[in-house]
């Protein structure tokens, strides 16, 4: 959506204004935002190098002459995309193999063009060419002024006669120059994604990669935060670069301290199993890699990086996602008519706004009353649901209620119609047992006619009845024992799953703009930009307990803004890890994010069924906060141990919301002093405790001002575990 405007824009503009084509040695390029200049210059062989990325410099000529006083043969030089080749012997960023079978690629500039695409973004286009063969690169950046985000990409063209192949071929390289190096990087596995990782950088390489093909982001996220002459991270100070790649498949990115102290950061396709040939004439375009530097610590970057996926990178989050209940930990697979039609009656009693039916609804011939059958046949289950999927959406438009479906279409039950129909379209490897995870196997995106199965289940489950308003696509397994019976060579399939998953959301984006879309692979197995082009919303976790969810939202918001991560409050025991929480506490974790309900309603007391209502409906009073506001983290899980308190301000700063909780068993001593941020100091807000009879802060109702909130905080008196509140504050006219 945003890339098709951007394109019409952009060629509009190409057309109609001269953009600078510059051909002279000794080129100076500058990729500007409002903070941040990104610039490159030529020597005096050709090459281009990396001479500045930081704090914007206005002028770009005091770079001329510029001199690093580096021995020209020592082959470090930190070029702006290095080829393996010449005299570089770092981890390059492109490996190419010539028809010949030689292996050295030298890139020279050749051009450049920076084309205003509108008031905001500016695309500078960089061609290079090999010194000897016909090998173009042309290194795409898009900034992003008011973000302070800088896009990168790289488009290759074989312009010579025979194939290359490509072994490595990154988005970008970045070289960062600093005294000392910071990375937070973002591990962890099902149910426990996200989880911050810190560690100080020294000589040699680091890497956080996937090589799972499909659900790549439960183990690590294709993302991170480099913190720059620092030993370690602050919220509010310091030097920070945060960088996401935009991309559903393997990715690898690494952080190579070199022999002259500078980190080479290289993002992309991982290049694990994926030499891709390079045909003649034909261009291979990267995934984006999304750059932001701060000056104000982590809390600046994550902001960066909200505003810019808000504003361009996450399909129209504009759309307020209706408050939900989800079926599946409240019925799983145990399910009739009239168990969903009571849930669709509780979601309008306690006035949420939408019921979505998760797994279960579909096979005959292969019931799917189990994760064992079914998978495939996407046809209503009649013996469940005799009365079909219409009567249920109709059931729920008549109450007022949207009406959401899951689909999970990538992937197939050995026991089921289409396993039997179309072995052909099964992932596997000839000859070798076809391993499953969760007793599925995954079938073949790569193939075009797969393509077209896949995009069938989408459309056919909107047809099923009219006004279907919300669907879950979700992915359960990831690759192993790789093989297609389409392609030619294996080594594209990584590559071209992708390439197939991606063909197929633009079709359904182009039929479908409006409907509400969730990815989800077994919950956070799908948080990354490049799904987010087309999916409205991640499910974030699997784990929907509260204090788990703590970490993992604290993590995923780092780089993804609360309006995309799916947050729903559940029964207890918790289904995933035992624990009993306050639901007051479940709500007030899962309000942070995009507000859901996972349970069966049936099982609540009518005093629960009295306070999620509250709950509800003060959370439609702020929620555009949470969508559109500035975050600010205001105490860390990890650092205080005791307490978390994260805060979303409008960006007028009139209003804000204040989440605190205590989170562990401390002996009531430590009563936190929670310092507000983002406010006017100029100011004087009203601070309103919201859900509850008895407000733990001495100050609910009361006038403050922005300095008092700013430089002295609020007490709220959360002393026992589980123990939460949420403020709303509001300017006085
Ligand atoms: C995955 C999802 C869950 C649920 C189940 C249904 O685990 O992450 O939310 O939809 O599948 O089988």
């Amino acid at each position: 959506m945003m890339n098709a405007n951007l394109k019409i824009v952009g060629t509009f503009l190409l057309c109609a204004m001269f953009s600078a084509l510059v051909h002279a040695e000794n080129a100076m390029i500058s990729i500007e935002t409002d903070n941040v200049s990104m610039i490159m210059g030529t020597d005096n062989k050709g090459e281009l190098l990396f001479r500045h990325f930081g704090g914007r410099i206005g002028d770009i000529s005091q770079f001329a002459g510029y001199k690093t006083y580096r021995r020209s043969d020592y082959g470090t030089d930190p070029l702006a995309y290095p080829a393996a080749g010449g005299r570089f012997f770092n981890e390059p960023a492109l490996l190419a193999e010539y028809g010949n079978g030689h292996l050295n690629t030298e890139l020279k500039y050749v051009s450049h063009k920076s084309i205003q695409v509108d008031g905001n973004v500016t695309r500078t286009e960089i061609l290079l060419q090999d010194r000897v063969t016909s090998l173009r690169v042309l290194l795409v950046y898009t900034a992003y002024a008011k973000e302070d985000v800088i896009v990168c990409h790289t488009e290759i063209t074989n312009g010579g006669k025979k194939p290359v192949l490509l072994k490595n071929y990154y988005s970008s390289s970045l070289p960062v120059m600093a005294g000392k190096y910071h990375l937070m990087h973002f591990y962890g596995s099902w149910a426990r994604e996200m989880q911050v990782d810190t560690e100080p950088l020294s000589h040699g390489i680091k890497t956080i990669e996937s090589k799972k093909g499909v659900r790549t982001t439960h183990t690590e996220n294709p993302s991170f935060m480099l913190g720059l002459n620092a030993d370690g991270f602050d919220e509010n100070h310091g030097e920070v670069i945060a960088g996401a790649l935009a991309w559903s498949g393997n990715f690898k990115i690494s952080f190579q301290m070199d022999e002259t102290d500078r980190v080479n950061i290289l993002a992309g396709i991982n290049p694990y199993a994926s030499e891709y040939r390079l045909d003649k004439g034909k261009t291979f375009v990267t995934p984006e890699m999304i750059y932001t530097y701060s000056f104000a610590g982590t809390g600046q970057a994550s902001r960066n990086l909200h505003d810019w996926a808000r504003n361009y990178g996450c399909y129209d989050s504009s759309v307020m996602c209706p408050t939900l209940l989800n079926s599946w930990e409240g019925a799983y697979f145990d399910f009739n008519t009239k168990t969903l039609t009571d849930m669709i009656d509780d979601v309008r009693d306690m006035g949420l706004e939408m019921f979505v039916l998760d797994d279960g609804w579909f096979g005959n011939a292969y019931p799917r009353n189990d994760a064992k059958h079914g998978l495939g046949d996407w046809e209503t289950n009649v013996a469940k649901l005799p009365e079909g999927i219409g009567y249920l959406v109709d059931y729920a438009h008549e109450r007022g209620v949207k009406f959401g479906i899951w689909i999970e279409p990538e992937m197939v039950n050995p026991e089921s119609e289409l396993a039997r129909k179309h072995p052909e379209w099964i992932v596997k490897s000839e000859g070798r047992e076809v391993p499953t995870i969760r007793t599925q196997w995954l079938l073949d995106l790569s193939n075009p006619d797969v393509q077209d199965f896949v995009f069938g289940v989408f459309d056919r489950t909107m047809q099923l009845a009219p006004g279907i308003d919300y669907i879950k696509w979700d992915a359960n397994r990831h690759v192993e024992s790789f093989g297609s019976e389409y392609l030619e060579r294996q080594n594209h399939f990584f590559v071209e799953y992708v390439q197939g998953f991606r063909n197929v959301l633009r079709r359904l984006r182009e039929k479908y703009p409006e409907v509400i879309v969730q990815a989800c692979a077994s919950g956070g197995g799908r948080v990354e930009y490049g799904a987010l082009k087309y999916f409205n919303e991640v499910w974030t976790s699997d784990n929907t307990e509260a204090l788990s969810r703590v970490f993992i939202q604290y993590g995923t918001n780092m780089i993804y803004p609360a309006c995309v991560t799916g947050s729903h409050v559940s029964a207890v025991p918790n289904h995933q890890t035992g624990n009993v929480t306050p639901l007051k506490f479940r709500f007030d974790v899962a309000s942070a994010g995009r507000l859901g309900m996972e349970l069966q309603p049936k099982d609540m007391t009518d005093d629960e069924k009295e306070f999620a209502k509250m709950a509800i409906a003060s959370y439609k009073e702020y929620r555009d906060l949470v969508f559109g506001g500035d975050l600010y983290r205001l105490m860390s899980p990890y650092e205080s141990g005791d307490h978390y308190a994260l805060m979303y301000v409008s960006k007028d700063k009139k209003r804000a919301v204040v989440f605190a909780y205590c989170i562990k068993f401390q002996g009531r001593t430590l009563i936190p002093v929670i310092r507000l941020h983002g406010l006017d100091t100029c100011l004087k807000y009203s601070i309103r405790e919201l859900n509850v009879k008895k407000s733990r802060f001495w100050g609910s109702g009361k006038v403050f001002g922005g300095d008092y909130l700013t430089s002295h905080g609020i007490n709220p008196q959360l002393t026992k575990i589980y123990d939460s509140s949420v403020f709303y504050l509001e300017a006085e006219n």
